[in-house]
């Protein structure tokens, strides 16, 4: 561990603080690392670097042509997708969530094809990292 020294104008270390407290986080560095990481992951995403993410998708299962086109697509995939797990929230809704790993843009547009999909009531992408 390293450390330096920063300096900062008034109303950027206010914002600094806001962060400290809306992310409960223990002090200023642990805001900076946040920060940092939280930069270096959406570089990632940018340049189409090989990352990880998850896509999560609510529908209804008895939409069968959704569920066999959201299949479909899946498998065209394959080889991005890490885990897929199927949860049935109640009678009618099901929430799915997709693990990936692979190149960012290819990810993306996994996302964007299934979470497109007529029907589909809520589709959220993740954008993470390999660490
Ligand atoms: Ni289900």
């Amino acid at each position: 561990m390293k450390r330096f020294g920063v300096s900062l104008e008034d109303n950027l270390l206010d914002e600094l603080d806001d962060l400290v407290k809306k992310h409960k986080l223990p002090n200023r560095s642990q805001a900076i690392r946040y920060l940092i990481r939280r930069n270096l992951t959406t570089e990632q995403w940018e340049t189409n670097q090989v990352v990880s993410g998850c896509i999560v998708l609510v529908y209804d299962h008895h939409k069968r042509d959704l569920l066999n086109k959201a299949v479909d697509i899946q498998h065209q995939y394959h080889h991005l997708v890490l885990s897929s797990q199927h949860v049935h929230l109640d009678h009618s809704n099901c929430l799915e969530t997709i693990t990936l790993k692979g190149k960012a843009k290819k990810l993306k547009e996994l996302a964007d094809r299934l979470i497109g999909l007529k029907g589909m009531k809520h589709g959220q992408l993740v954008m993470s990292t390999l660490g």
